[in-house]
Order: structure tokens, then C-alpha cells, then sequence
């Protein structure tokens, strides 16, 4: 187990997409921070201490509620060390039909995409800042590009994610803190699992979460994965409104 090496916090790292990035973090010798709501991810041994013996590493995993606004910044500061980097990987799809219907549940796809990551990677950023040193990688979506009838609640908070990650890497670009955005196609995980996926554009957790690891290790701004979706939604923002707002999809 080693303290000297870097922290990772992981928010969201029960996810499928959370367990992929925490072991190549893992792989890359970092000391991991994992995030759950869920109490019995946070007492059991998972693969973890494998990692710690494999990769000399230490792993604790760590309660944290994303619509728990209130709770951010006394869990951060309760965090033993600093985190060098803290991405943000936990999300909610939702239910589309039942946000148009009920505002409880849009309320809930807005404030866990958006507004909880605004309040949690503030109280990060604030740090980095401070200490002039540190990464922030937040997971948007291509869904985030363009407002779709199908799901445009989720993809308006992934937009509000997008914009908030882009003036944050601004505003940290002399503070030598950088910001990655990560924008995934379909990623076959628990959140796409009723849905059928496009083979070409559908990749899976432990690849992006290499990706994801390599655009930080070049400090890249934004990553599209895979890079195929870079182009798509390049022609899907082109579309004239008039056209696009009749594609049912
Ligand atoms: N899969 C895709 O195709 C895809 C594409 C683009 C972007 N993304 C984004 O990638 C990220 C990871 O998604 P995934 O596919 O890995 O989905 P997932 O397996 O469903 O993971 C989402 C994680 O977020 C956690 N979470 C949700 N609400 C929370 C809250 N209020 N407090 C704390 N944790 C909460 C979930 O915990 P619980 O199990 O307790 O609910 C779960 O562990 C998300 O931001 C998603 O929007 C996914």
C-alpha cells in the first residue's frame, strides 16, 4: 500500500462505467477514493484488495449521495488526502415520457447529471485552484449535443454538463488544473441494457475507460468515444432545425 501516490476519487464508481475507470486507475498505480450510495458496495471487499496487493495501491470506498447537495462539502473534506484527480462518473438516464408527465422525475435526471456534479467538482475545482495542481474529468454524453424528442430531459442536463466543463477548464487553464470532458457514444452498461445497441457506434467500459486514461495522461480537453461519433455529431448539430425537429429518434 503506498500513500505517496496519487489519489483518485471516483464518483459513481459502483457504475459499470465507474468499476472500469477505477481498475485501469488501479492499474496505473493510483490510490483509489470509490463513491457508492449503496451501503453494502461500501462494507464489502469487492476485487479491492487484490488491487491493493497487485498494484500497491490503497482503496477505501466512501459513502456519497449525488442529491445529498448539502453533504458535498463535508464529504470532501472528510476525504483523508487530496484527491489529484476526481472524475465525476455517475448518472441517471431516467425516464423520458414520465419527465414530460412528471416533474419529480426530470427534476431528478437534471440534478443528478448536472446540479450535483456543479456542487460536488466546485468544491474540487476550489481545491485544485488553491493548491495549483490537480485533473477534473467529468463523463457528459453525445446526448448532451443536441436536444432529441426521445430523450431530451437527460440530454439537456448532459448539455448544461458539457457548457459547465468547458467554462470550468477555462477558468482553471492558468491554474495549471485541467479539465477533461468525456463525451461516450453507447457504452453497453446496466443504463443501456433494455436498449438495442448499434454494434459500429457501441463500445464497452473497460475501452472507454482506457480511452478516458490516455486523454488525461495528454491532457486532452474532450474526448469523443468512440472518435466515429466525433463526425455523427458533427452532421447531427449541422441539420437545419426545420428537418431535424422531424426525425423521430
Ligand atoms: N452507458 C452509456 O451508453 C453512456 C453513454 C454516455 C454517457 N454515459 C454516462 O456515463 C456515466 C456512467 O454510466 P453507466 O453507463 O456506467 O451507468 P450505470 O452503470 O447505471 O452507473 C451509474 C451510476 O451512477 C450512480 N448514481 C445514480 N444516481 C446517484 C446518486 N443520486 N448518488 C450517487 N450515485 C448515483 C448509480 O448508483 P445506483 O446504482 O445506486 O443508482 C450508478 O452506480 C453516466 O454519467 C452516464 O450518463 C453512459
Amino acid at each position: 500500500m503506498s500513500t505517496n501516490k496519487p489519489y483518485c476519487l471516483i464518483l459513481g464508481a459502483e457504475g459499470d462505467i465507474g468499476k472500469a475507470v477505477a481498475y485501469r486507475f488501479a492499474k496505473a498505480g493510483f490510490n483509489l477514493y470509490l463513491t457508492s450510495r449503496n451501503r453494502d458496495y461500501i462494507n464489502a471487499d469487492e476485487n479491492h484488495k487484490h488491487w491493493e496487493t497487485d498494484y500497491q495501491i490503497h482503496v477505501s470506498r466512501h459513502f456519497f449521495e449525488a442529491l445529498d447537495f448539502k453533504s458535498h462539502e463535508l464529504f470532501y473534506r472528510n476525504l483523508p488526502n487530496t484527491p489529484e484527480v476526481v472524475i465525476g462518473v455517475l448518472g441517471y438516464l431516467g425516464n423520458q415520457k414520465r419527465a414530460q408527465m412528471d416533474f419529480g422525475e426530470a427534476q431528478k435526471i437534471i440534478n443528478t447529471n448536472y446540479t450535483a456534479l456543479v456542487s460536488i467538482l466546485h468544491i474540487a475545482a476550489n481545491d485544485m485552484e488553491k493548491r495549483f495542481t490537480g485533473c477534473i474529468i467529468g463523463i457528459s454524453s453525445v446526448a448532451g449535443e443536441r436536444g432529441r424528442r426521445s430523450n431530451y430531459i437527460y440530454g439537456s442536463a448532459k448539455g448544461a454538463f458539457t457548457i459547465f466543463l468547458s467554462g470550468l477548464r477555462s477558468r482553471l487553464a492558468d491554474k495549471n488544473v485541467h479539465v477533461l470532458t468525456v463525451k461516450p457514444g453507447y457504452i453497453r452498461t446496466k443504463m443501456t441494457g433494455h436498449m438495442k445497441l448499434p454494434k459500429l457506434l457501441t463500445s464497452d467500459p473497460d475501452h472507454l475507460a482506457t480511452s478516458i486514461y490516455a486523454a488525461m495522461i495528454r491532457r486532452k480537453n474532450v474526448l469523443y468515444h468512440l472518435p466515429l461519433w466525433q463526425l455523427i455529431m458533427f452532421a447531427v448539430r449541422a441539420f437545419p432545425e426545420f428537418i431535424f425537429k422531424r426525425i423521430n429518434f
